[in-house]
């Protein structure tokens, strides 16, 4: 967001839209927190509600408690990916949101889905919300083999494959029902851009549902036929029963059915370690979530 100017438009300004810690204050109005609890957080680009510094200003309905279990570093890692699943769920596919008070109830639910990019950490969330949300329908997802291990055994999903062999599109169809194809594509990491055989995986007599999440270029152009449905977590007002999203994730963590969506890795510490941590980023990262301890 920083490099590419994304709700960035002048500057000094305060970047960091994920972060955990202690409620130290709150307003009159709110219900649900106390000073001294424990607390991940949507936080938001601007000088009082971003997460890059030491004390920020959230909305009630944008915090979650921690259990006492969970270290700040894994609640730290947790609020984009999930909201940006919840828009890949409720957004790009339009299905159901059971684990959401108030939320949709009815909707698409596909035979099978393939996520693109198992290993970041959007792909890692939509895994897990797809296994809460759509607990019949087949998942399947594309990433470097080395987290395939991951994939299956932690997050639950059916098949994992490497992204980039040459048979993908072959064994992708070979685990779906009949081998007829997939009834629906997630693309966390904006691969349709790179990988337009990928559209060949897609059962051509169902749905043909292309969930893509909006990366900061571009809308993917798709083939014809398929129903390409953009989705970012911006848009998170457009989903019923958003208000309740945060309270959803600490039922989540409470019940235990919700993880941190990479193995995290502690970059550094203070304000310097933010600057080592998008440094590496920039570089690329491959299955783990980045971590910062201010
Ligand atoms: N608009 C929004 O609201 C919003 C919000 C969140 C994220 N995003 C976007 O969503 C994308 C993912 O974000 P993130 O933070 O979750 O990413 P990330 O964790 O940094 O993603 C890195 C992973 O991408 C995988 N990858 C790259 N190209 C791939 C391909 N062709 N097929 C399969 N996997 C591939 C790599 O896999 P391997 O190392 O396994 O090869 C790597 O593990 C980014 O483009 C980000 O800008 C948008």
């Amino acid at each position: 967001m920083i490099d590419q100017g994304h709700r960035f438009t002048s500057w000094p300004l305060v970047p960091g839209l994920d972060g955990a810690g202690v409620v130290d204050q709150v307003g009159a109005a709110v219900e649900r927190f106390s000073p001294g609890d424990r607390v991940a957080a949507l936080f938001a680009p601007g000088d009082r509600s971003a997460s890059y510094q030491e004390f920020s200003v959230v909305k009630e309905t944008s915090v979650a408690k921690i259990p006492d279990a969970w270290s700040f570093e894994s609640a730290a890692s947790l609020g984009v990916s999930y909201l940006t699943a919840v828009m890949a769920l409720g957004g790009g596919l339009q299905s159901p949101l059971p684990f959401l008070e108030n939320g949709p109830t009815t909707g698409f639910v596909p035979s099978s889905v393939l996520v693109l990019g198992g290993s970041s950490a959007l792909g890692a969330a939509v895994v897990q919300l797809l296994r809460l949300s759509l607990p019949g329908s087949r998942v399947f997802t594309t990433s470097s083999p080395k987290h395939h291990a991951y994939q299956k055994q932690v997050l639950g999903v059916d098949q994992a494959f490497p992204r980039e062999s040459p048979s993908l599109v072959d064994d992708v169809k070979s685990a779906t029902e009949g081998g007829c194809g997939v009834d629906a594509i997630i693309d966390a990491v904006g691969a349709g851009a790179t990988q337009s055989k990928i559209f060949e995986a897609f059962n051509k007599d169902g749905p043909k549902r292309y969930a893509q999440v909006w990366t900061g270029d571009d809308e993917i152009r798709v083939p014809d036929g398929v129903d390409s449905v953009l989705f970012r977590s911006r848009d998170l007002p457009q989903i019923q029963g958003h208000e309740n999203v945060m309270k959803a994730l600490q039922g989540l963590l409470e019940d235990g059915k919700y993880r941190p969506p990479l193995p995290l890795r502690v970059v550094g510490r203070g304000l310097p370690g933010l600057k080592e941590g998008l440094d590496i980023i920039r570089g690329g990262v491959s299955g783990e979530k980045l971590v910062v301890n201010l």
